[in-house]
């Protein structure tokens, strides 16, 4: 397994062996320390550590050469028989070349036990390899949930297994903040605490007040933090702190209300906050001196060129009322809330670049124009950094659609709840952060990505790993290796042994990319579906089975997609080794007595919720908990009438609505169900209803609304559908549904 696959590789024959006698040929403290990170590994797994040595004996030896012709990131590496030779333009390049011979190694060498009977033997080979791009980050959220100094040191081991050389921290967000600051300890003491509601989902936990006792919470001492910068840099890593300005600091004003426009008391949330008006006032001369101290002793924790300073999501409505604010827009003559915001940040820039750094933050710091040298973390998709990089910013692309690792990455049905979303693993390998339509003068300023792990969702280390792999190492690829040498196939095709190497490694990944989804279609005559099973992972042996049959390696291979006529269950998985490789899919087509019937639309459907349009209620296909699957229907506010006639008259003793619920993203369950029958379409009679309360969630929900009665005769239907309309949290709720099921 080569992941990321190098720029050249050219295959030898026979291989070098790693034994007792194996010696590391170092020749300055640097290389020494590079030594070190293998010896430990070797002494661990396979119960030996090779001798450093100064000159090269005559056979099995591993060198490094360091050769400043090379730039910092590069390596050659010729594996012989006799021996290993590592040569790189600097420290970080040697770092990838040893990563490199870790992943020729046996999966064995992750191991924590000796292991015995080990051939710890890598193939003969020559690499000539180096970066796509200099920036290949990944973002962890430790503020929505904390993740303690272990998590992390192990998460810049596995980055280090990939190559990937920035880890950036985003140590602040409203529901905590998770650095130790010695001259304003009251961030840590009550900014990283809050009331203890993990047991309910994020966007339905309440508001706590001040006096509340906090007690989830945890953050980094300075201690911690150079302990974990060491680590970084040891291995080729850059750690990239982020201090959250303007908004997004409920936690530093819970515990320094003063750096508000209201200065009163508020708590650290524990959940879910929107819109956020609660942020700093830029009004207050003190707002900037706090910060200004608080980055002092940031910039003497992270050595890192960069200071990201967060920027984004700011709503301004208490700018708009606070006197200071105000004053402050008149003395700088600002115009409006916009420019006030464009002010706080151009004057946390010159403080950063005074200081020798170089700031850089989310996309919305663009807005109202920025300081030349500054820097932007591209997040609302592409846009974002195809501006900064024309105004002449550098930019780091990570637009939620492709790198947000926090969405889904397989069927939310099977997954564990995440914040929504689909970004499958191929999602991510088909990442490119050099847009089309960028110049190449744009494309110079593209630094690179970087995958962001928000944590709303991820409450402990075994969520964030499966969130992370092997997603990870798709980012890690895509942004190391040439783009023409990027190939889906080769790199899925690798997914065994990366798995058994994460295995080894002790990591929960996850194993999605095996799971079997089903595409299907209406016949044109409207009588049966054609279903179509893929995985995302290409050759995969899918089996499946129909209906009682039980579902083995030995179930039919899956090759031209099946064709149902009547309700039928599906079950398929792909199969490795006679085992399921990943969750097997149950699915079942429910066929009735609407399908493919005439349905009259009153009103008809939002224009951006179709569905399948005039077929869509009666297709026999369901939505997914992904509202954007092309099968809802929807109505913004509108309550719905549909009138539906069966051709003929028929006996039929229920009807059930599909719908779906996803409050945070303004879809509700409707608040009721009328139903009337009728043998003329003249005169209709009411057979039953069926009414549901209004309840928060923040769960996302599938139901089928279901009226059952006493058998009757019916040819058409007329089915009420009633919107909740305007939620009691305010706005306008939309009402989705995706088949009408007539028994
Ligand atoms: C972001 O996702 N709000 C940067
Ligand atoms: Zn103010």
């Amino acid at each position: 397994m080569l992941i990321p696959h190098p720029a050249e590789l050219t295959a030898g024959t026979g291989h070098f062996t790693f034994d007792p006698e194996t010696r590391i040929v170092a020749t300055n403290a640097a290389e020494r320390k590079l030594a070190g990170l293998l010896t430990e590994k070797l002494s661990r797994a396979a119960g030996f550590s090779p001798r450093l040595e100064t000159r090269a004996p005559r056979r099995n030896f591993l060198r490094f050469t360091t050769d400043d012709s090379l730039p910092p990131e590069a390596y050659t590496l010729e594996i012989s028989e006799k021996s290993i030779e590592l040569r790189a333009g600097a420290y970080a390049g040697l770092v990838h070349g040893l990563q490199t011979i870790r992943q020729l190694l046996p999966p064995a060498i992750e191991g924590n036990r000796v292991q015995a009977g080990v051939s710890w033997q890598i193939p003969s080979l020559r690499i000539r390899d180096e970066p796509r791009f200099p920036w290949r980050g990944l973002m962890l959220d430790v503020s929505r949930h904390f993740f303690g100094k272990d998590y992390v040191l192990a998460t810049l081991d596995r980055m280090a297994l990939f190559k990937l050389n920035t880890l950036h921290l985003h140590l602040v967000d409203d529901q905590g903040w998770r650095l130790e600051i010695k001259g304003y300890p009251r961030l840590t003491e009550v900014g990283a605490y809050r009331v203890d509601q993990e047991d309910r989902h994020w966007d339905a936990r309440l508001k706590n007040g001040p006096a509340d006792e906090a007690t989830y919470g945890d953050f980094y001492t300075q201690e911690d933090i150079r302990e974990i910068v060491a680590y970084a840099r040891d291995r080729g890593i850059t750690v990239v702190p982020e201090i959250e300005m303007p908004a997004h600091v409920m936690s530093a004003l819970a515990a320094y209300p003063e750096f508000s426009c209201h200065g009163e008391p508020i708590a650290v949330p524990s959940g879910g906050v929107w819109p956020i008006t609660d942020i700093y006032c830029p009004g207050k001369e003190a707002t900037f001196g706090f910060l200004e101290e608080v980055l002092l002793e940031v910039m003497e924790l992270f050595p890192s060129r960069y200071l990201h300073v967060g920027g984004d999501e700011a709503t301004r409505t208490n700018w708009e009322v606070c006197e200071d604010c105000q004053r402050r827009m008149r003395e700088e003559g600002l115009e409006s809330t916009a420019e006030l915001q464009s002010y706080f940040i151009r004057r946390m820039e010159r403080f950063v670049s005074a200081h020798g750094r170089v700031l850089i933050g989310w996309d919305e710091i663009l807005e109202g124009g920025l300081a030349p040298g500054a820097a932007v973390m591209s997040w609302r998709g592409t846009e974002g950094g195809w501006e900064a990089s024309r105004a002449g910013h550098d930019v780091v692309m990570t637009p939620g659609d492709y790198v947000y690792l926090n969405q889904y990455q397989g069927d939310p049905d099977y997954e564990p709840l995440a914040f929504g979303g689909y970004v499958p693993l191929s999602k991510v390998y088909s990442f490119d952060p050099l847009v089309d339509s960028m110049s190449t003068e744009q494309q110079r300023h593209v630094l690179g990505g970087q995958a962001n792990l928000w944590s709303e969702f991820i409450a402990d280390v075994a969520g964030s790993e499966y969130m992370l792999y092997p997603r990870l190492a798709a980012l890690a690829e895509v942004l190391w290796t040439p783009r023409a040498a990027q190939r889906w196939e080769r790199f899925s095709g690798q997914l065994p042994e990366l798995f058994g190497r994460l295995e080894a490694m002790g990591v929960n990944y996850s194993r999605s990319a095996y799971a079997v989804t089903a595409a299907s279609e209406l016949s044109a005559e409207k009588d049966r579906i054609r279903v179509a099973l893929q995985s995302e992972v290409a050759g995969a042996d899918i089996r499946y089975a129909l209906g009682e049959e039980a579902l083995t390696a030995a179930s039919r291979p899956y090759t031209t997609p099946l064709e149902l006529d009547r309700t039928t269950t599906v079950r398929a998985a792909v199969f490795a080794d006679g085992q399921p490789a990943g969750d097997p899919l149950t699915k079942t087509f429910t066929f009735h007595r609407a399908v493919g019937k005439p349905v009259a639309y009153a009103p008809v459907y939002h224009a951006q919720y179709p569905g399948r349009e005039d077929i869509g209620l009666v297709n026999i296909l369901r939505g997914s908990k992904n509202f954007h699957d092309g099968q809802w229907q929807g109505w913004l506010v509108d309550d719905v009438t549909l009138t539906i006639d069966l051709d003929e008259v028929v006996t039929v003793s229920s009807v059930a609505v599909g719908t779906m619920e996803n409050q945070g993203s303004g879809i509700f369950f409707p608040q009721g169900v009328k139903v009337a029958v009728s043998t003329d379409g003249v005169t209709y009679q009411r057979v039953g209803e069926y009414a549901r309360d209004y309840a928060r969630s923040g769960e996302v929900r599938l139901d089928a609304f279901a009226i059952e009665f006493a058998p009757r005769p019916v040819r058409y239907l007329r089915i009420a559908v009633d919107n909740l309309g305007h939620p009691p949290q305010g706005g306008s709720a939309w009402m989705f549904l995706d088949e009408v099921i007539v028994k």
